[in-house]
């Protein structure tokens, strides 16, 4: 294990209403107590943050929002800003999941704007990269995640500067949601390759920092041997993160 501390995310996606919502998290905030040495986060839909928020009171259970827009306030229907959900109690927000960029058409540059306000407002960024099983199969991968590292992160490499909270998520798509889960040798890979990429972008330093998490069908089957990778930090968790028993055993993962 490497001495970030890791991280088990779960990215409750548009599912579960209010008082499901509710209840999932007293009972991840029961089950987690005790438990020292991780940190945990739930992304729930938008109109559960505000109930999860009061449900999470004094555990040490992060909150998320799962998209935002780069602007504070405006003219734009259907949005929500960083704004918005540091006041309903978000610390972090995951940014550019796969979802939003093949779905909803995001784009790298227009990511790259909702990083660098989540930034300026204190929100830690959790910006998702992956491949396409298009581009794996055609040997793109690393091609297709530098492009989407240089461009999501232009406006960090501008200033030099990428703070040691940010959060970076390595979903490959053809995982995510199928069942077919990277293996720890595939994920260590591009882990490393995220890594690197971070070091000659920035410096050392913030390599060494920067947690990186892994998701794509995480399961309490696989989670040890992912988490056993040097340079995976974490999991970024879909399907498995709606269940209590599910979740509480990939926060135990050891
Ligand atoms: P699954 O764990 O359901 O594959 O989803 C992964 C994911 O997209 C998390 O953001």
């Amino acid at each position: 294990m490497t001495k970030r501390r890791p991280l088990i995310a779960g990215n409750w996606k548009m599912n579960l209403n209010i008082d499901d919502s509710i209840n999932l998290v007293r009972e991840i905030a029961a089950g987690t107590d005790q438990l020292e040495g991780v940190d945990v986060l739930v992304a729930p839909p938008f109109t559960a943050l505000g109930a999860v928020r009061n449900a999470i009171g004094d555990s040490r259970i992060f909150l998320a929002g799962q998209n935002m827009h780069w602007e504070m306030s405006g003219a734009y229907t259907g949005e929500i800003s960083g704004m918005m959900l540091k006041e309903a109690g978000c610390t972090h927000v995951i940014i550019g999941h796969s979802e939003r960029r093949s779905l909803f058409k995001e784009t790298n540059q227009t990511i790259d704007l909702k990083v660098k306000a989540a930034t300026l407002l204190g929100l830690v960024p959790i910006l998702c990269i992956g491949e396409t099983l298009e581009q794996r199969e055609g040997g793109q991968t690393f091609e297709v995640l530098k492009e989407q590292l240089d461009l999501s992160l232009n406006n960090y490499r501008s200033d030099g500067i990428m703070r040691h909270s940010t959060i970076l998520a390595y979903e490959p798509v053809w995982a995510i949601g199928t069942g077919k889960t990277a293996t720890p040798l595939q994920a260590q890979e591009v882990h490393r390759f995220i890594r690197e990429w971070i070091e000659e972008s920035f410096d050392t330093k913030t390599a060494s920092r920067v947690r990186i998490l892994y998701g794509g069908s995480v399961k309490p089957d696989n989670v040890k041997d992912l988490m056993s990778e040097q340079d995976i930090d974490g999991a970024l968790v879909g399907g498995a993160s709606l269940k209590e028993d599910s979740f509480l055993k990939l926060i135990r993962f050891d």
